[in-house]
């Protein structure tokens, strides 16, 4: 029997012991971003995520093993222990020659104000989810950006979209997949976008905790967390959720099963909700 399991970028179907992941025609480089990964943890021996079993660039398709399980329900500290070793492991040596750019990646100074003007013009200045001042305050935080020198902590290998909902826990261990915006990255970039997953449900005020323990297991300093960069972060994060509840977004969701019909106003209610929280955070600095 074939299971499918779809999304809005690909599919994925599970045949006995492998996931087949097929990626949309338009989505060739994140198919090129989460192969070249798997391959990079096979030439690390990573033993954190599913072993790569083939591959065809002609169908844009990943064969990986299937791995049995349960999704972890909330971060507990073993889970926590559990993601800081992967980093680690997956770090262990800092070769980054051959490794591709993670999406929307954060490489130098410029390139979180740049992200933020990217994700503006994806918008547009008017919307049904938009707050009341967002382009103005998105404007005003793009201006410090760019006058302040921003501590990105190092640059590393993030396996990106890091979160219980690309988690499987199998025989007691946590197993990572889904890497298709995975690669170089900021230790910033890795560390916020975790932070505020929403689907990890950290609290705003419990960074720190993040912050020292992947550091320590990256073996790099904390960063020094300001607050204009986390407010950057949660504009960004407003402004993704405010495209995920696109008219096109949804209608394309529901086409491919991944949303019943009868359950938008739940799906655009939470994302709502979430927009909501990350916009009140933003502007009580
Ligand atoms: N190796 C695997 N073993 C078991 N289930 C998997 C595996 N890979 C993917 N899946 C299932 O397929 C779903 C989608 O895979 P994922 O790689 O996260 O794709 P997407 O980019 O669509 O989120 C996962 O949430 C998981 O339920
Ligand atoms: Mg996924």
């Amino acid at each position: 029997m074939v299971n499918r399991i779809g999304n809005i970028n690909n599919q994925v179907n599970i045949k006995s012991d492998m996931a087949i992941k097929t990626f949309a025609l338009n989505q060739s480089n994140n198919f090129s971003r989460e192969l070249a990964f798997y391959k990079l943890c096979e030439a690390k021996d990573i033993k954190q995520v599913p072993h790569l079993l083939d591959y065809s660039n002609e169908k844009q398709e990943i064969i990986i093993k299937y791995i049995p399980g349960k999704k972890p329900q909330s971060l507990t500290n073993f889970f926590i222990g559990q993601v800081a070793d992967f980093l680690s492991d997956l770090n262990e040596d800092d070769n980054l020659e051959y490794v591709p750019n993670a999406a929307e990646a954060i490489l130098t100074n410029k390139c979180l104000a740049s992200h933020l003007k990217n994700r503006l013009q994806q918008i547009g200045s008017k919307g049904k989810y938009h707050p009341k001042g967002l382009t103005g305050t998105v404007r005003e935080t793009i201006n410090i950006l760019e006058n302040k020198s921003i501590d990105l902590g190092a640059i590393l290998i993030n396996p990106s979209d890091l979160g219980l909902h690309n988690m499987i826990l199998n025989n007691g261990n946590i197993i990572f997949y889904d890497f298709e915006y995975a690669g170089k990255d900021s230790y910033l970039k890795l560390l916020i976008d975790f932070c505020l997953h929403p689907i990890n449900e950290i609290k705003f005020n419990n960074f720190e905790l993040y912050n020292k323990t992947f550091a320590k297991a990256l073996n790099i300093k904390p960063l020094k967390l300001s607050n204009a960069v986390i407010q950057a972060f949660c504009l960004w994060w407003v402004m993704r959720l405010i495209n995920s509840m696109k008219e096109e977004i949804i209608n394309s969701r529901v086409n491919r099963g991944l949303i019943d019909q009868n359950n938008i106003s739940n799906y655009v209610e939470k994302r709502n909700k979430q927009k909501e929280l990350f916009w009140n955070y933003a502007r009580s600095f």
